[in-house]
This record gives C-alpha cells, structure tokens and sequence, in this order.
C-alpha cells in the first residue's frame, strides 16, 4: 500500500476511541478466563464470525457483552496499556480515550478501579513510550439523565483525571436535549464537552448538542451534510467533527467510501480529523481507517496533513501536551 509508510511516520492525535471497543479477539478470551466470565463464543473464530452488524443497535449488544470481561482494576489497565502500545506504533502521540463507567457499575466495579487502572496505564505509556493520553467519560444516552447526574457525582472524586465528558449509545429517540441540564453542571465542573451526533441519527441531534448542549466538538456528524446552513456554522464556529470510517462502514451507516462526505467537510474548511471508534470491532485502528481513505476517495498527502493537524487543533490537549505534534 502506496502511502501506508507516510501514514505511519506522521506524528498524529487520536480523539474517539473507546477503550472498550479495543479488545483484540485473543484478550477477551485471555479476561474471559481469568475473571471466569462465560462467553457465548467457544472459540475465537466464532467470536470473528460476530463481528458483523446490521446497524448500531446490533453492534451494541455484542459490544455490551464484550465489556462484561472488564472486571478488575487490573483489566483496566491491561486494557488501555495494550491500546497505547498499538496506538504508539502507528504514529499515535496523543489519544483522548472514552469510555463508559455505566457499563461497569452494574456489577459493583468502582470508578476507583476503573479511572486508577486506566490513569495507570496513562501514567507508565507517557513514562515509557511517549504517547500521552487523557480520559472522556461516557454518558450512556439510552439511560436517563438522573443516572447520569449520579455518574458526575462518581467521578467527581476523579475530576483531575478526566478531561471531558461525551454522549455514546444507542443515538435514535435519546437526542442531546435529554441531556441538557447534565452537560450544562458538567460544564459548571470544568469538564470540555463533546457528544456523539450525526452517526445514525439527523443532522438535527448535531445543531441540538451545540445549541442544547454547548458541546465543543462532535463525535462522528457523519449527517451533517443534511444541512448545508450547520456545515457552514461547523466551520465558522471551528466545531471539529471526529470521524470514524471504517465504523460507519460496518455499522452501514455508509454504503460506500467512496461518497464518504469526509471529502467534503474537509473541501469546505471543517476541521474534521480520522479516528478507529472501536478498531476490534471494526477492523482497524486509525491508520487503516486514513487507508481507507485514501483507497475509496483518492485522498493524497496534502489532505492527510490538513486530517492530522485537524486531529491536534480539535482536541482539548493544552499546547505543553502536543507540542510535539503541533
Ligand atoms: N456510537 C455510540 N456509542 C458507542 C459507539 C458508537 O459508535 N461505540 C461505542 N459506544
Ligand atoms: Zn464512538
């Protein structure tokens, strides 16, 4: 592949990605056995066979299932160490992780175990690689809005440890408006804001999380060409869009690559970057999702810097963090 090697050498930032949409096939079965988790796979193979979704709603439920061997403080660090690593090999020099503390509290897993694990992990990847990475905690859309005002209570303990706040889940009938007065003390908190809108839902949800819930980035607007007047304002307001490809592909959400409206928002002057999401699940991490760019839209060298300066301006790093990016 022509252009894999400049895709690699470029210092790049990652900011969505969540860390439990990184278990490789090998280490759910590795967590499976140590925490005596029963999985419904019996081999690996079986597992790979999943991995094909009709749209959101049914990738969530397998990747539900797929957090329930995150059990120990140890898993989460093992976790988020394993992503660095694969992260630091392709260029990665600064990632913003998500992920969901409601995926685990259920089972009485604390966010000391959950945050100290990960910040660990951050910890011995910025001493021993390079790579430095912050954490964004997910409100989980499909629950209500009092669950999520308990969950910034949980964390508050943690708020030196977690830089910002976002909306994941299931997108349809739970838009960003239900979430209003949480974003609204989140901000209060000194939290950054941004949410996931515009993946399988209107353009409408996008001009929601800005207007409702002054979000400073969205997660995928892969529907914003919807509205021709919300890209023009993405621009002139300097809103990013942090875009996955190969998810939009395997969520069906894009038929084809080679309309991908990436193309687009980048020809229009949105700072739009390139990101995984969920690269397990999705089969790739960032630079194959920069591949397939530059497979299905043609994309050459100078559009790749612009998608890599995008991802360090868009992010919520202070200047000392990706100095060395930038
Ligand atoms: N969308 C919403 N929530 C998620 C996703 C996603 O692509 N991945 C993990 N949680
Ligand atoms: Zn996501």
């Amino acid at each position: 592949f022509m252009l894999a090697e400049f895709i690699t050498a470029m210092p790049k930032a990652e900011l969505h990605v969540h860390l439990e949409g990184t278990i490789e096939v090998a280490d759910m079965f590795r967590y499976a056995q140590r925490n005596a988790v029963n999985l419904p796979w019996g081999t690996e193979d079986e597992l790979r066979a999943a991995y094909t979704y009709k749209n959101l709603g049914d990738f969530l439920a397998l990747f539900w299932q797929g957090c329930r061997v995150l059990t120990t403080r140890e898993d989460f660090y093992d976790l988020t160490l394993a992503y660095l690593q694969r992260a630091h090999a392709q260029g990665v020099v600064y990632a913003e992780m998500s992920y969901a503390p409601q995926n685990f509290l259920p089972r009485g897993i604390t966010v000391d175990h959950q945050i100290g694990g990960i910040s660990d992990a951050i910890a011995y990847a910025r001493e021993d690689l390079g790579t430095d990475a912050e954490i964004l905690v997910i409100v989980q859309r499909h629950r209500s809005e009092a669950e999520g005002l308990e969950l910034l209570d949980l964390i508050r303990p943690h708020r030196d440890s977690v830089l910002g706040i976002s909306l994941g889940g299931p997108e349809t009938n739970n838009p960003p408006a239900k979430f209003a007065r949480l974003y609204a003390r989140a901000r209060d908190e000194g939290y950054r804001l941004t949410a996931h809108a515009g993946e399988e839902a209107p353009a409408t949800y996008i001009a929601e999380a800005i207007n409702k819930c002054k979000v400073e980035r969205i997660d995928h607007g892969y529907t914003a060409f919807q509205d021709p007047l919300l890209v023009t304002r993405l621009v002139d307001e300097g809103i990013p869009l942090t875009m996955c490809p190969l998810s939009n592909q395997r969520l069906q959400i894009s038929d084809d690559l080679s309309t991908y409206p990436l193309a687009h928002y980048l020809q229009a002057g949105v700072s739009v970057s390139v990101n995984s999401d969920d690269p397990s699940y999705f089969g790739g991490y960032v630079n194959e999702n920069f591949e397939a760019l530059v497979t299905h839209l043609g994309i050459g060298k100078a559009e790749l810097l612009q998608l890599v300066r995008n991802s360090f301006t868009g992010s919520f790093a202070s200047s000392s963090q990706i100095g060395a990016g930038l």
